[in-house]
């Protein structure tokens, strides 16, 4: 949830820890802050707030040297101040620290260092690592921090340094760290992205080791000090997908990042009508019982997954929170999968439900867009997103590009049972980005409609069947970034109680497609119109949008306030083109409200907090 980046090398190290700070501001900013070791010893500049707001005070105070390490906070323990900002320092103030992570057992912890004559002084989990590894120093950060770490019971991405050691030691137990090998120049950092315009070559710590990185060096070992031998990555990621690219806001560039994402998931998985989303398909063969678990965004993307593998591949599909699966013990055995989506692959809630399933003997497949994530690595199998890096807190292109790569293997499923394979959809999933594009095109319409509703504190999304979760989907995106009480729901369900809502404060936003649901959608219109509720329909027309004289959209216009018209999609599709409307007009109500889209309020793009 936090962001950490540490630097050695021959560079000032500021700029750097500025820049790497800025790339990981996604992951937590609450409070960020700097520390860095020169002649003057251990300097820090930490508050809350931004790494904007501090950035300008490190560089105009020209904090120097070429060691340091940095953090951008996502609050735990203790409110967003500068005393629980990061880095802690220990009593005698040679040691700094930060750390993403939660550690369990601190109160306990905190006890016996108080108990041993230390001063702590912030609400933090985080300072008694500090004090732990005081303790233990004996001239030696690395053999320091290894003692303190067998001590702690939790999760931790960490980097410390001593006042007296040209060294960086990073850890991690469930909370990520990649090391960046540069010349004459290390780095660590929670994410590699935050490292791209330096080094490309990583290396990926596992679960309890240690790294100690020098200028020229580095080394990886166990928490006994055993060296571990670790293989050094060439990340594919370029420096500019990480930049807003002309975009006001990377939402938005993600958003429109999408024909190309979704390309990326198609492209070389279909061969001669054939879908091959090479992974292990061994595991496919006996595959009776899917279940599918994840969070958020990426939870509307099973739930439209169970849509499509029941109706292509006719095999049972189960959906699960993430956050429960493991709390309810679920009946799980050798025979069963269990599909775990996360854009992130570092989402904790999620791990834990993987490693439950792999307790059991479930056979364990991810789904995910960040390679060399720890559920990515720890899956049985994985497949890839290929949707490029996602920088916005709230979810968008990964959204869609989960839902394609979910409905390919459910064709690959029916494949493999034989069953006879849907031409008419694989043609039509090569025209899906300029299907894309359409949508996209109606950006100036909904931008009009969000002026118009930007002041509603309310909103109702209703889809029905395969577009329910799209629902869900419109209504999580309108809450997080715009702040508007938004709720998801089938369309059919309303009248059981929610249709109470309706009034003229109450805008409705209905995702009515062509189709065997249509007449009874239209007669829930109806029904929220004859009660003064506002519509906003989004409903898919011919192509060449020349359907006006149409029967059917002329009634759907008489009951609308609004009609967002986008190009047809069969029904497996139809999800990919209705959320786009509603990314685009969740995006506007929060940029008419005047907020910090990219950086909504209490929320961190990278959950690893249970
Ligand atoms: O990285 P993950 O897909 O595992 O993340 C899951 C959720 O935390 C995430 O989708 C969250 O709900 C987003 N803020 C939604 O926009």
């Amino acid at each position: 949830m936090c962001g950490i980046i540490g630097y050695i090398g021959k560079k000032e190290v500021v700029p750097v820890l500025v820049e790497g700070l800025k790339k990981l501001e996604y992951r937590g900013y609450d409070s960020a802050g700097i520390c860095t070791l020169s002649d003057n010893g251990l300097e820090i500049i930490k508050r809350k707030g931004k790494v904007s707001e501090i950035a300008e005070e490190v560089l105009s105070k020209k904090l120097r040297g070429n060691i340091g390490i940095a953090h951008t906070r996502w609050a735990t323990h203790g409110t967003p101040n500068e005393i629980n900002s990061h880095p802690h320092t220990c009593c005698n103030k040679n040691i700094a620290i930060v750390h993403n992570g939660i550690i369990e057992n601190y109160s306990l912890l905190k006890e016996m260092l108080l108990s041993e004559g230390h001063k702590i002084i912030s609400e933090t989990d985080s300072e008694i690592i500090a004090h732990l590894v005081e303790k233990f120093y004996k001239n030696d950060i690395e053999e320091a921090v290894a003692k303190a770490l067998k001590l702690i019971k939790g999760s931790f991405g960490l980097a410390v340094i001593h006042k007296a050691e040209n060294k960086i030691v990073a850890a991690r137990r469930d909370s990520p760290i990649v090391l960046g090998l540069g010349d004459e120049e290390m780095f660590i950092a929670s994410d590699a992205t935050a490292l791209l315009s330096h080094t490309k070559k990583v290396i990926y710590l596992d679960d309890n080791e240690i790294a100690l990185i020098s200028k020229n060096s580095y080394s990886v070992k166990n928490l006994n000090l055993k060296p571990v031998s670790k293989k050094v990555h060439k990340t594919n990621l370029d420096v500019l997908q990480t930049e807003k690219g002309g975009f006001k806001h990377f939402l938005l560039k993600e958003i429109f990042e999408q024909p190309l994402a979704v390309k990326n998931a198609i492209k070389g998985r279909i061969k001669n009508n054939r879908v091959c989303l090479g992974f292990d398909t061994k595991q496919l063969n006996k595959l009776k019982r899917v279940i599918i678990t994840a969070c958020g965004t990426s939870w509307h993307s099973a739930l439209i997954g169970k849509y499509l593998i029941e109706s292509i591949a006719k095999i049972p599909v189960e959906v699960d929170y993430a956050s429960e699966f493991r709390y309810r013990n679920p009946v799980l055995n050798k025979d069963d999968s269990v599909i775990l989506i996360s854009q992130s692959g570092e989402t904790a809630d999620t791990l834990a439900a993987l490693r439950e399933a792999k307790s059991k003997n479930a056979r364990t497949i991810a789904i995910v867009n960040v390679l060399g994530s720890t559920i990515e690595r720890e899956a049985d199998s994985f497949i890839y997103l290929h949707a490029g890096p996602e920088i916005s807190v709230a979810s968008t292109k990964a959204f869609t590009s989960q839902i394609l790569v979910l409905l390919l293997l459910a064709l690959q499923l029916s494949q493999k049972k034989g069953q006879e394979i849907n031409k008419k959809l694989i043609k039509e999933l090569n025209k899906l980005p300029i299907k894309i594009e359409k949508v996209l095109n109606q950006k100036e319409t909904i931008s009009k409609i969000a002026k118009e509703l930007h002041s509603y504190n309310n909103f109702l999304c209703l889809g029905r069947g395969i577009n329910f979760p799209v629902a869900l989907e419109g209504a999580l995106k309108i809450k997080e970034i715009s702040y508007i009480h938004a709720e998801g729901y089938p369309a059919a369900e309303m009248k059981h109680g929610p249709i109470a809502l309706i009034d003229k404060n109450m805008p409705v936003i209905f995702i009515i497609n062509k189709g065997k649901l249509f007449e009874k959608s239209l007669s829930n219109l109806q029904e929220i119109k004859s009660r003064g509720g506002k519509v906003i329909a989004i409903t898919q027309v011919c192509e060449n949008f020349q359907s006006l004289a149409d029967k059917e959209l002329n009634a759907l216009e008489k009951l609308s306030d609004y009609v967002i018209k986008i190009p047809y999609a069969s029904e497996e599709l139809s999800p990919i083109i209705n959320v786009i409307p509603l990314q685009l007009l969740a995006y506007y109500l929060a940029d008419f409200r005047g907020l910090d889209i990219d950086k909504p309020r209490n929320l961190a793009k990278s959950v690893t907090v249970e």
